[in-house]
Order: C-alpha cells, then sequence, then structure tokens
C-alpha cells in the first residue's frame, strides 16, 4: 500500500482562524507558514485549507470571485507558492478547497451572466421564468434560510437558482464551458504543487435536469432546520453526480500522486458508490460523516465500523472525522470526558483520519454572544443551533494576551475563549498527559506499527458502554486490540484469547502508567482508553 494519502494523517485548517502574522485579528497563509514546525512536530502529514481565494467573504470565502487567486486577506499568490514549498519542505502536503457548486455574486461570470438574457455566459448559471403566478420556478429551498432557492432578477425578469447564500449562485456544470473552466482550476492549483482538493459539497453540484419539486418532508417541525421543510431528493446525490465525480477525477489524474476529497453527508452504502468503479475511480475519499451525525456511544460506533467495513469497495479505502468547520466540536458533542477516546478511535480505526485544527487540544465549541455573531447561518436562522462561529474560533498557542493567535491589542475576529489560558499548544506541549501529548503518542504509534494503517479492523464487541476492536489477524505477533470506555463508571471487558496472559499497554488515554490488566480481562477506568498489544 503505498498511495501517501492512505497512510497519511490529514489536518484541516480553518484559515481565518490559525495563525494571524498580519496582524488585523484574522489569521492568513504566512501564519500557516509559521507554524509549520508545530504541525510536524504533531506528526501529520497533510493540511486541507478552506477557501483562501479572492471573496466578499459572505460565506467566509465559500462565495470565490476568482479561483485562480488569493485573497489579500490571507496573502498573495506569491505566499501560496512559497506555503507549498515550506509545507513540502516539512514533509507536509497541501490539500485546497475546491467550491465547485456556486461564485460569488460578484464573481465576473456572474455579472456578466446577469447583464442580458443573451450574454454568452447566461447559461452557465441557473436561470429560470417564473410561473404564471409569478411565483418561483420549484419548491427548491436555500440551505441557510429555508426561504426559496430563486432569487428574482428585477432587470431580466428571471430567477437565478441558489443553493446556499442568495451570495452564492449556483453553477451549470451541464454547460460544457462551465465545466472546462471550473476543471481548468484545478489544473492551474496543481501545477503550482498542490497534492489535492477537498470539494465542497460535491454531492450537490448535479440537481434534477427537469428541475421537479422536491417532495413535502413528513417529518419536519417547527424548530428544525427551517430548508428540511421539502426533502433534498432532486438537489443532492441525484443519479449524475457520479459524472461529475468522474470529471474531477480524471483532472487529478492527468497529474501524479493526488487526491481527491468529496464532501458529503450520506449513508455509508450511499457514500461507497462515491468511490466509483476500479475502472472508472471517483473520489479517493468520499468524507465519512457518520459520526459527526450521530451519537457517540459503543453500539453506534462499533455498528459504524462493521458498516463501513462491509460497505467500502475493495478498491476503495476508508476515512473518518469528527469535526468540521460546520459542526459543534467533537469535545462539546461527546463531552470533554470523552474527547481522548474520541482521538483513540480516530487515529486507531482503518482509514485516513482527518484532525480538525483545535481538536487535538481538546478544544470545545466557543460560546459567541449575540453582538460579536458573523456566521450568515446564524444570522439569517437565529437561535436553531445552526450558527458555526463557535468552532471556528482562533486556535490557542500559549497562555498570553489573544493566545498568541494575533497580536495583543488586537481583537481577534472571534473570542478566543475562557479557557485558552489553560488550554493551549505550549501549556499542552509541556505536560506529558496532556490530550495534545496523547494524539502526538499515537499518531508516533500508528507509524511505528504498520498494523495500525494496514490491518485489518474487526468489531470484538460493542455491548453495554465498552467497543473493543482488533486491528490485524488473530494471533499474530502485530494484532492489536482497542477498548473504549464510553461511560463515568470503571468496566470490565474480557479479553480475546490471544491476549489471554499477554496483554501489554501501549497506550492509555490517561497516559500514566496505572492500569489493571488481568490474565483474561482488563478493567477500564471511567471515560478510559486503552490500546493493547501481545507482549514479545
Ligand atoms: C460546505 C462548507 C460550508 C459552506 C457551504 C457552502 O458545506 O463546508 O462551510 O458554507 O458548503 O459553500
Amino acid at each position: 500500500m503505498t498511495e501517501w494519502w492512505k497512510r497519511a494523517i490529514i489536518y484541516h485548517i480553518y484559515p481565518r482562524s490559525f495563525m494571524d502574522a498580519s496582524g488585523d485579528g484574522i489569521g492568513d497563509l504566512q501564519g500557516i507558514r509559521q507554524r509549520l514546525d508545530y504541525l510536524q512536530w504533531l506528526g501529520i502529514d497533510a493540511i486541507w485549507i478552506s477557501p483562501v481565494y479572492p471573496s466578499p467573504m459572505a460565506d467566509f470565502g465559500y462565495d470565490v470571485t476568482d479561483h485562480c487567486d488569493i485573497d489579500p486577506m490571507f496573502g498573495s499568490v506569491a505566499d501560496m507558492d512559497d506555503l507549498i514549498a515550506e509545507a513540502h519542505r516539512h514533509s507536509i502536503k497541501v490539500i485546497l478547497d475546491f467550491v465547485p457548486n456556486h461564485t460569488s455574486n460578484e464573481h465576473p461570470w456572474f455579472l456578466e451572466s446577469k447583464s442580458s438574457r443573451d450574454n454568452p455566459k447566461r447559461d452557465w448559471y441557473y436561470w429560470k421564468d417564473p410561473k404564471p403566478d409569478g411565483s418561483p420556478p420549484n419548491n427548491w429551498l436555500s440551505r441557510f434560510d429555508g426561504k426559496s432557492a430563486w432569487k428574482w432578477d428585477e432587470s431580466t425578469g428571471q430567477y437565478y437558482l441558489h443553493t446556499f447564500l442568495e451570495e452564492q449562485p449556483d453553477l451549470n456544470w451541464r454547460n460544457p464551458e462551465v465545466k472546462e473552466a471550473m476543471l481548468d482550476i484545478l489544473r492551474f492549483w496543481f501545477r503550482r504543487g498542490v497534492d489535492g482538493f477537498r470539494v465542497d459539497v460535491s454531492y450537490r453540484v448535479m440537481k434534477d435536469a427537469g428541475f421537479a419539486d422536491n417532495p413535502v418532508n413528513p417529518d419536519w417541525k417547527p424548530g428544525m432546520d427551517p430548508s428540511f421543510r421539502v426533502t433534498e431528493q432532486n438537489t443532492k446525490n441525484t443519479a449524475d453526480i457520479h459524472l461529475f465525480n468522474r470529471w474531477i477525477r480524471e483532472t487529478a489524474d492527468e497529474f501524479e500522486d493526488k487526491v481527491t476529497i468529496g464532501e458529503m453527508n450520506l449513508s455509508l452504502p450511499q457514500l461507497a458508490r462515491h468511490y466509483g468503479s476500479p475502472e472508472r475511480p471517483e473520489f479517493h475519499l468520499p468524507f465519512n460523516f457518520r459520526l459527526i451525525f450521530s451519537a457517540w456511544e459503543a453500539r453506534n460506533v462499533g455498528a459504524l465500523i462493521t458498516e463501513f467495513e462491509a460497505t467500502v469497495p475493495e478498491h476503495g479505502w476508508p476515512n473518518w472525522v469528527l469535526s468540521n468547520h460546520d459542526q459543534p466540536r467533537f469535545a462539546t458533542r461527546a463531552g470533554r470526558e470523552q474527547a481522548r477516546n474520541g482521538y483513540l478511535f480516530l487515529l486507531t480505526v482503518r482509514g485516513t483520519p482527518t484532525i480538525y485544527y483545535g481538536d487535538e487540544l481538546g478544544m470545545q465549541s466557543v460560546p459567541v454572544p449575540q453582538d460579536k455573531v458573523q456566521d450568515p447561518w446564524e444570522l439569517l436562522s437565529p437561535g436553531l443551533g445552526l450558527g458555526r462561529d463557535p468552532v471556528r474560533t482562533p486556535m490557542r498557542w500559549d497562555a498570553g494576551p489573544n493566545a498568541g493567535f494575533c497580536p495583543a491589542g488586537i481583537e481577534p475576529w472571534l473570542p478566543v475563549g475562557d479557557d485558552a489560558s489553560s488550554l493551549n499548544v505550549e501549556t499542552a506541549k509541556a505536560d506529558p498527559a496532556s490530550m495534545l501529548s496523547m494524539v502526538k503518542t499515537l499518531i508516533r504509534l500508528r507509524r511505528e506499527h504498520e498494523v495500525l494503517i494496514s490491518g485489518s479492523c474487526t468489531v470484538l464487541s460493542s455491548t453495554g458502554d465498552v467497543l473493543q476492536y482488533r486491528r490485524g489477524e488473530p494471533g499474530s505477533d502485530s494484532t492489536m486490540l482497542v477498548l473504549l470506555n464510553f461511560s463515568p463508571d470503571e468496566k470490565s471487558a474480557d479479553l480475546p484469547a490471544d491476549f489471554h496472559g499477554s496483554a501489554e499497554i501501549l497506550l492509555s488515554t490517561e497516559m500514566d502508567g496505572a492500569h489493571a490488566l488481568r490474565d483474561s480481562s482488563v478493567v477500564l477506568r471511567p471515560n478510559e482508553g486503552l490500546l493493547l498489544r501481545r507482549k514479545r
């Protein structure tokens, strides 16, 4: 198994919040460059950077006006070239974010498209006539406010489609010129040395060609995400999404060793189809968000491992994600006590892990006061808990002012959080029992023990509050066990026969030597996780 992205640990950077080198309270490319030593020390292999292209920032960079440039807020193309070169010198690959579903409404393409009905770029976006009563062409809803996804344009007398904000008009990928122009953007960055792309909402790019209404969602109730009033049957994961996937993959395959990661929130059997076939491959890694959207419980996590192992096609490779820039942090969803177990899981289960910046410290979502809210989702659908600011707060580097993210006296774009003086890189580095020390140790063990990368993965038990899974073949010298106690109580777990009398603890999430290994069982402390191997 030689593909780098199968062996790699990916680290997701939200660039506004990682490190501010320019002193304006917002992170930037120079800032990321300054922190490469930290990333190398931690042991990660690749960084994925959320969008840094020129943007009016209506959706903080997911509204792009020029895909082949860098927003001055983040730096310049020269800074990106420099970051890529420096990252590579640190043995770190660089993955950028590609936003294919929409552009900014200030993108020159959209300005042209909007200028008249017969503009050559009119068909680059979805323009439709109103229904006879003047209402929008169908019932599709915008993700951010649950209102119509169609915006009326007075000057040309038609509606345009926007799946997200009205500042984010959807591109028409069925137009071959759009397809070519967009794929050329991938080539532009690949030639500059970028190692791969995470493809934003890839599964929404192809909509039903007949623009049929979405069925009403019978399960929707007031208080739920307003955009779920109708299902998304005709607006996501449609049959011909696989065409799009293949265009992306074929373009990546024009170059050597590139990775493509698709963003989609799907069940595991649905996800499996986004790998394509060996003859017609699609995404290398269709993101697996199941642990973001389901309960952190022994039975559920065990069932997900078994289901993923059964559904990932033979030519495919699993991947797991615990947090990202859109959903509450793992240590908030599962609770701080379970944060370490989450990362023991992420770094020992089979598949490529993606670590969200700051999660390695055990950072939780940070409450953001109403008058500091930035995220359009919270502003448009207030009070439903959809706002994403709390998961995008600055990285904490030290116990000093602004946690070392930006200079003293400058207000960071989001608060650093009350616990930043105790929970930060500098403090955690000095503590051999910190979560950061645990994550670093796990990354090292993963490198030292091939079985943690390429060994098989089998759930042995997931009843009660303890999940136990095995890496590698029973009875082999290299096989390992992972045990996670999901409860706040002490739990005892039986070990499989090949570990009787020969189990040895490689790592406890408590990062200490105290443990109760018996001949054929082990006692787990409250919320403890263990990595065991067989004594040599
Ligand atoms: C994806 C991004 C999210 C963004 C949306 C629209 O879900 O992760 O941050 O707002 O797409 O581009």
